[in-house]
């Protein structure tokens, strides 16, 4: 058989119910009413593709947004219909899409099964109500459950959840109760991102006016530790900086972008890494839609991604991974030895104990991990 490039798919959904007061998404919540065109959109977009489409073995399939749940049963499965009679679909290995625990309704779970989804994320950040409440979020932990049960019900075994810590008045308490009643049912991946506070967001607006209650720093990395040993001792794998699954539910799409492989992103702002260049589409919706329309799609920002660029991705993103490394698969992709290029950095940081060796792996330690920002900043040449 020919040998096909291999290649993953992001599609964007760019709406919300409501904008959580932390969150810098590309996502509207007042734009209800733009949601059918933009999958008419979409559709085209999907469709002029096709002649990459048909070029390459497709994946890894992921829905993100925004809110893909947002999209009415009907919506979903225009959207879903349109990816089958585009794409290949035997070579997918993992199909996933985003939801809200709110908007995750049983009608539209069952349109996921039958058009083959095989993943579901679910967005819940924190166990408390109240907690939710202060992050802007719109469902509560009620509304999680039944998601949840509605989707274990309906077949579902491979579910993910995102959660957060370092959240304004958040406790070390909370984060273990949270921790405590998540692994206590049958997810097999957990996100737990430490809060980023963003421009343009209202957090950023209330810690500017010196209103918002921030765990500091040691409570931070507290919170951090408290969750990695937690999930660890449940038996799930740290396999990332934020990143927790049950063995064999490592999340296929993400592995992509850590990998620094390949992938085309669909729809309003989605970001491609494809042919040696990344880019990223308009992030106006009506450009969008007049781009799809016009059969025209630009790409935005497009950065040429030379060999300096890909030695310095590789180490940059791959060191996320918790595993590190290969310092055989450095040389294997880029024909020549990793000390070649990085001797110093990887010396200086072994003898301040911030990455490591582990067989032929080098990986960022515990304490490399506290300040990894600054760390993998040292591989850029
Ligand atoms: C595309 S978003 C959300 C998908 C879905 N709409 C939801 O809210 O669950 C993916 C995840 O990124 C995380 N996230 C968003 N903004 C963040 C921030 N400022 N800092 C840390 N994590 C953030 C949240 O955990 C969120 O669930
Ligand atoms: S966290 Fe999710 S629901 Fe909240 S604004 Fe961001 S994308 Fe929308």
């Amino acid at each position: 058989m020919l040998f096909m490039k291999e290649l993953s798919l992001y599609i964007h959904i760019p709406f919300c119910e409501s904008k959580c007061f932390y969150c810098d998404f590309l996502s509207f919540d007042n734009k209800s009413d733009s949601i059918e065109g933009y999958i008419n959109s979409l559709c085209a977009h999907i469709i002029s593709s096709r002649k990459v489409l048909d070029s390459v073995q497709v994946n890894t399939i992921f829905i993100g947004g925004g809110t893909p749940s947002i999209l009415s049963a009907e919506q979903l499965k225009k959207l879903l219909y349109c990816l089958h009679e585009n794409i290949n679909m035997n070579y997918v290995k993992e199909f996933t899409i985003e939801s809200n625990p709110n908007s995750l309704t049983l009608d539209k779970i069952k349109v996921m099964r039958d058009y083959k989804i095989d993943r579901v994320s679910i967005g819940l950040q924190a166990w408390q109500d109240e907690l939710l409440r202060k992050l802007g979020r719109v469902h509560t932990q009620k509304d999680f459950l039944f998601a949840y049960n509605n989707l274990k019900n309906e077949g579902f075994d491979n579910i993910n959840t995102d959660l957060m810590f370092s959240l304004p008045d958040q406790t070390l308490e909370m984060v273990e109760e949270t921790l405590y009643n998540v692994s206590t049912l049958d997810i097999k991946h957990i996100s737990f991102y430490g809060l980023t506070l963003e421009k343009d967001t209202r957090f950023m607006e209330l810690c500017d006016r010196g209103i918002l209650n921030l765990p500091g720093e040691q409570l931070d990395r507290d919170m951090y530790h408290l969750v990695c040993d937690y999930l660890t001792n449940k038996g799930y794998n740290q396999y990332e900086i934020s990143n927790y699954a049950k063995n064999g539910y490592e999340c296929k799409h993400n592995l992509i972008y850590w990998d620094a492989k390949e992938y085309l992103g669909l729809g309003l702002g989605s970001h491609s890494y494809y042919n040696e260049e990344r880019y990223h589409n308009t992030k106006n919706i009506d450009i969008y839609n007049k781009e799809v329309f016009n059969n025209n799609i630009v790409k935005y920002n497009i950065e040429k991604i030379d060999a300096k660029a890909k030695y310095e991705e590789f180490m940059f993103l791959g060191l996320r991974k918790t595993k590190g490394i290969s310092i055989s698969n450095f040389k294997e992709v880029f024909g020549v030895d990793i000390k070649d290029i990085y001797q110093n950095p990887i010396n200086e940081l072994i003898d301040k104990g911030l990455i490591a060796y582990q067989g032929e792996y080098i990986h960022l330690t515990k304490f490399g991990t506290d300040v990894s920002n600054k760390v993998l900043l040292e591989f850029l040449l």
